[in-house]
């Protein structure tokens, strides 16, 4: 497990549960927790690693690890992701990809070479009621999709003396919600109804600049106020609204900020087809409302499917029907899909590092169009 942070914890637990509550091939054992500078030696005594290490590339080339867990900022992704992979080591690796299409490209090409499965972790298409909107849309439930209507909310960045941490900086992160944000939205979008074509988008910078981050300053976290920090400009954006054509002939689109008050996790989509209509909303994750607009017209409005059933996806590895799940089991869900795919079994692992490459094209056309102020087709973007 490469870095030690927000994603390094909810890796850490998911490696440790999976073998708990599915059936899999392989026991999972924590091997190292790689760090860069702060001592994980309390992390790895917490979380069951045997060894701590501060050497990523001598650490990802080692005969007795399997698999190489990526949990660091986006701009490192690439360059442990080819290491990873021309080591022979099947890869989990954490959202946005990486910081170009380009870099994706060569992280599928180099994996590809390899032989080795990858696994991208845009871990909300692991939701049992996400899976469970898919295979509605899939068995034509909703008939002929006309709208995706996807928004990925947050507001952890709003007082502007938020310091100027990775997440702000292109250099680390490649944007700001539309890398962060867009990916998983646009990643649920192509999962349940499929690839954009084109892009018609505004992105836009509220705050633009932030004093230098001190000590403590993470993921949602300010960490400690320094009055007198120097202050830097912001180059990425605090918020992206795209009208996005799919290639279905949907109408949709994408919209995702870190500056929608009040809005703390809120990853919501709405599809609507000439049969039905569906609504997810993270904040309620175990909850689908289906709308079938089959049924008698005086009947017809959105049902709340709590989705706690056996038969929904995933589901029955975990608690008998109503006790909800939460955030942390679609980690652990995705982590059971991976295995599965390294021991040969089930459907093709996605998304992979070749749907990540897809996402950032889509993220850069995005960030072409409200540049350029105008329509851009994805494939303009090589
Ligand atoms: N799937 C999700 O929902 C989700 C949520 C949050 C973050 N992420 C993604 O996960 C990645 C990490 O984000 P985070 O929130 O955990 O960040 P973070 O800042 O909390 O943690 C990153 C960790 O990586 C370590 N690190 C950085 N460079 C390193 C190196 N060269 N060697 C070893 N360790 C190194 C840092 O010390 C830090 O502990 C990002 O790509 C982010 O986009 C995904």
């Amino acid at each position: 497990m490469i870095g030690g942070g927000f994603m390094g914890k909810a890796h850490s637990n998911a490696w440790l549960k999976v073998n708990k509550f599915f059936d899999t091939d392989y026991d999972v054992c924590l091997k190292v927790i790689v760090g860069k500078k702060s001592p994980l030696e309390a992390f790895a005594k917490r979380w069951g690693y045997e060894e701590v290490s501060y050497d990523w590339e001598e650490t990802v080339s080692r005969a007795d690890i399997d698999i190489v867990d990526i949990g660091t900022p986006t701009f490192e992704h690439m360059e442990m992701a080819v290491a990873a992979a021309k080591a022979g080591k099947h890869i989990v690796c954490e959202k946005p990809c990486a910081l170009t299409y380009g870099q994706c490209l060569k992280m599928a090409k180099e994996a590809k070479k390899a032989g080795v499965v990858t696994y991208l972790n845009h871990n909300y298409r692991r939701v049992p009621a996400v899976a469970y909107a898919k295979q509605l849309v899939e068995d034509g439930r909703l008939g002929t999709i006309f709208h995706w209507q996807g928004a990925y909310f947050q507001d952890w960045i709003m007082d502007p003396d938020f310091p100027l941490t990775w997440h702000l900086q292109s250099k680390y992160a490649g944007g700001g919600p539309l890398f962060d944000l867009s990916s998983h939205a646009y990643d649920l979008a192509r999962f349940i109804i499929g690839n954009a074509q084109a892009v018609t988008a505004v992105n836009k910078t509220f705050v633009k600049e932030r004093p230098l981050p001190g000590a403590g300053a993470a993921t949602f976290s300010a960490g400690a106020k320094d009055d007198k920090a120097q202050k830097a400009a912001v180059d990425v954006d605090d918020a992206s609204f795209a009208v996005v054509e799919f290639e279905n002939g949907a109408l949709g689109s994408i919209q995702t900020t870190r500056f929608a008050t009040g809005r703390k996790n809120y990853n919501d989509f709405e599809i609507y087809g000439s049969k039905g209509a569906l609504k997810f909303n993270f904040e309620s994750m175990n909850e689908l409302y289906f709308l079938d607009a089959t049924q008698p017209q005086a009947e017809q409005g959105f049902r709340r499917i709590l989705c706690t059933e056996g038969v929904h996806p995933y589901v029955s590895a975990w608690w008998p029907a109503g006790h909800i799940i939460g955030y942390e089991h679609t980690f652990v869900n995705g982590f059971y899909d991976f295995l599965q795919a390294i021991a040969g079994k089930g459907l093709p692992l996605k998304p992979d590092f070749n749907d990540g490459a897809d996402i950032i094209r889509f993220a850069e056309a995005v960030k072409l169009s409200s540049e350029a102020h105008r329509r851009v087709l994805i494939e303009e973007i090589k």
